[in-house]
């Protein structure tokens, strides 16, 4: 960390604080326990974030990003099945915040899901504690800032979690693990995306590809400009490394490839997949998959890592390419030439689709239990709800250009639809979310889904947009079981991969084209359904799925957290927090001696106290 770098002109208190919030988190949790936040006896993994601006230039040009502890990416949570994970975050940006966790489930708990509909923003200044359990779940995950488009301009980073030891895992354990945020890159301000996007205009070209947070490696003079930063990923031969990448982007699709290596796909999303080679894969927005790469190659030179735009035309898109280093230990040059080839399948639409098929759950592997995943037959459990949910180009609704889902586009409520429920706060919301596209005009409503406790839910999304769409479910991991061009209909069941449709919570609809996924509604909460892709989610392509337990019982999901914090028609019930004193520095500017003193206090307080 550098003087003037982050908003921390004074690392070692920090650093002595988050020895001391530490400990503060600890008795923090054993409250927690004796109110039955969390069960007892497994372990605690504890986290205090400072989220704060910070000034980098990983495309040449200085830009403000947003750093967790000074670091951009943020740090990756490692923690294993059942874990109680403890978050303190600091809010140092100038404007409201909540971290949501992707793909990790928080069962019984949206309390912590960190989205609008369920949790109230935490101010400019504050900190909040998020507390949950990673019950029954393993895989590759990440986490980032869920509003104000702030994932464009960083706050991410990896959610690991293991196996337990007793439980096998379907591959050789690797020599080393290590994670790769692959996203396209504006080096616009992430305010000034919002207003570009708030004035009614299409963000356009991305400026470039970043892998870690950094740009690309100079592989080409014309395109990459001297000076810039890439990232370089050490191994040794012969070993084999478990490779986790993550698509952290706005709305470009990625195709991922490593000159010379096979990727050998192990995992998704928490799901362990039938293991097969592919020599590139198009990972799309929001998800996440572990291959194992074994490095077999000679080492004349060094390898190009390459993420590059996916379904995209014309010479802007270039440059919209991420390019990393592969760097053998004994290596003996640099990596030089083209960039190995990406698929050239212009006129060929189902190659990429064809590849999404072939991605299979290994239904004999255990998952975070031991008996094998495909012990759960989802193909044999009658659908009690079906959603089909058609999105479009967007359009103009009240003079604003907004994106829907079923003519909807999502208004969220300034009290968190969950919150509402909790104190019977009413009007906040309307459950009629239709069930099939509208022929009405479009509209701006708070409309959601009314889930059934145990019901298990087909939802169809139908892509008329001319761009591809990720959409992602929190709360749960549906069944991939079906895709194919054209416009569904009853018929496209006979399709349906009922044996080893692979359980995930992140899926890709082509245009013009559909997916269907099937959902197990255990999970009692209310849960976000939405456009992973930045812009249309902002727009309001999204919505929520309610799920309550009709039976009145203290089991089926865990009580509102003490620390809950209050807004909209439930403001009144806020205790003010006084903003961090390093929180204010951030968004006020203020420098110098006076922060220095500031600090000094602090810092001896917290000796004094402790
Ligand atoms: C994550 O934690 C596991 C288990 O504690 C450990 O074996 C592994 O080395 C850690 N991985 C990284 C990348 O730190
Ligand atoms: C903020 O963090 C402090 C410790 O750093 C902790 O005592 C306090 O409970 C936290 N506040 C909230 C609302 O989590
Ligand atoms: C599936 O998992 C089993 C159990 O761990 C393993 O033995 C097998 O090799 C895996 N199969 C494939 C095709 O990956
Ligand atoms: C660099 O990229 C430009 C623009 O795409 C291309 O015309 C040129 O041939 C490339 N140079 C090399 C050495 O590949
Ligand atoms: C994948 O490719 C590697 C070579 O890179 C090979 O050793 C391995 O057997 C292949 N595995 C499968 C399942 O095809
Ligand atoms: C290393 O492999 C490359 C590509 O496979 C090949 O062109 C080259 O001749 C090999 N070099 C040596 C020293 O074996
Ligand atoms: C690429 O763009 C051109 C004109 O901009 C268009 O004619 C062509 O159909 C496009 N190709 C694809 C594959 O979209
Ligand atoms: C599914 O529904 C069919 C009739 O519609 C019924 O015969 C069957 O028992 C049901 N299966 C389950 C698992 O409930
Ligand atoms: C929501 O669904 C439940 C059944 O799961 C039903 O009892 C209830 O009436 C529905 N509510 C509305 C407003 O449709
Ligand atoms: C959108 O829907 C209309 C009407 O069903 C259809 O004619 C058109 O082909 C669709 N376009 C795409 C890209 O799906
Ligand atoms: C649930 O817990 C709350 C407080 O913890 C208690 O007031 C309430 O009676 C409990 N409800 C049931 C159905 O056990």
């Amino acid at each position: 960390m550098r003087w003037g770098n982050s908003s921390s002109p004074f690392p070692l208190g920090r650093m002595l604080r988050g020895k001391v919030a530490s400990a503060v988190a600890m008795v923090l949790a054993c409250a927690g326990t004796m109110a039955g936040l969390c069960s007892a006896g497994d372990p605690y993994a504890f986290f205090d974030w400072n989220v704060a601006y910070m000034k980098a230039a990983p495309l040449g040009e200085e830009q403000q990003v947003i750093s967790i502890n000074g670091k951009f990416p943020g740090p990756v949570v490692n923690v294993t099945t059942n874990w109680n994970v403890v978050v303190n975050v600091l809010n140092s940006l100038d404007e409201p915040l909540l971290i949501t966790w992707d793909g990790v489930q928080q069962r019984k708990n949206s309390w912590q899901d960190g989205v609008q509909g369920t949790n109230c923003p935490i101010p400019p200044g504050w900190n909040w504690t998020y507390q949950f359990q990673v019950k029954d779940q393993i895989g590759s995950f990440f986490y980032f800032p869920s509003i104000n488009l702030q994932r464009a301009a960083g706050g991410y980073g990896g959610f690991t979690i293991n196996n337990r030891d007793i439980i096998p895992v379907p591959f050789d354990a690797p020599d080393g693990d290590i994670t790769l945020f692959v996203g396209d890159w504006f080096t616009m301000d992430h305010k000034d995306l919002r207003k570009e996007l708030d004035q009614g205009k299409a963000l356009g070209v991305p400026n470039g590809v970043l892998i870690n947070g950094k740009g690309p490696y100079r592989y080409n003079t014309t395109l990459v400009p001297a000076g810039i930063d890439y990232e370089t990923i050490n191994v040794h031969p012969g070993k084999t490394y478990r490779i986790r990448v993550h698509n952290v982007g706005m709305f470009t699709c990625l195709n991922f490839r490593i000159q010379s290596h096979n990727l050998l796909l192990s995992e998704t999303e928490g799901s362990y997949t039938v293991q097969q080679n592919y020599t590139n894969l198009d990972i799309f927005v929001g998800q996440s998959y572990s291959f194992l790469i074994t490095m077999d190659q000679n080492a004349s030179s060094d390898y190009y890592v390459v993420a590059s735009a996916r379904f995209v035309n014309g010479s802007k898109w270039d440059r919209v390419v991420g390019v990393a280093i592969l760097h053998y230990s004994n290596s003996k040059g640099k990596a030089s030439g083209p960039l190995p080839d990406a698929p050239n399948d212009v006129y060929d639409k189902t190659y990429s689709m064809n590849q999404a098929r072939s991605i299979r759950w290994n239904v004999t592997a255990s998952g975070a239990r031991p008996n094998p995943q495909g012990s759960f037959r989802y193909g044999s459990i009658n659908v009690t709800q079906v959603y089909v949910l058609k999105n479009k180009p967007p359009l103009l609704i009240n003079g604003k250009r907004r994106a829907t889902l079923n003519e909807i586009s999502y208004l969220p409520p300034e009290t968190p639809l969950r919150l509402a429920d909790q104190y019977e706060k009413k009007g906040v919301y309307k459950l009629d979310f239709p069930t099939k596209p509208l022929s009405g005009p479009s509209k701006i409503s708070t409309s959601i889904i009314n889930g059934t406790y145990r019901g298990f839910m087909e939802i169809v999304f139908q892509n008329n947009d001319t761009r591809v769409q990720s959409y992602h479910l929190d709360g749960y991991a549906f069944f991939v079981v079906g895709m194919d061009y054209g416009e569904w209909n009853e018929n496209s069941r006979g399709t349906y991969n009922k044996w080893d449709g692979v359980a995930r919570s992140t899926i890709q609809v082509y245009p013009g084209a559909w997916t269907v996924v099937l959902v197990s509604l255990d999970n009692v909460g209310t849960w976000n359904l939405r456009s992973e892709d930045l812009d249309s989610w902002y727009l309001g392509q999204e919505t929520y799925i309610r799920v309550v337990n009709p039976e009145s019982t203290n089991k089926t999901e865990l009580p509102v957290p003490d620390n809950a914090l209050y807004c909209g028609l439930l403001a009144e019930m806020q205790k003010q927090q006084r903003p961090h004193a390093e929180a204010l520095e951030a968004s006020s500017g203020i420098r110098g001696r006076q922060m220095v003193l500031s600090m000094v206090i602090s810092l001896v307080a917290w000796i004094v106290i402790f």
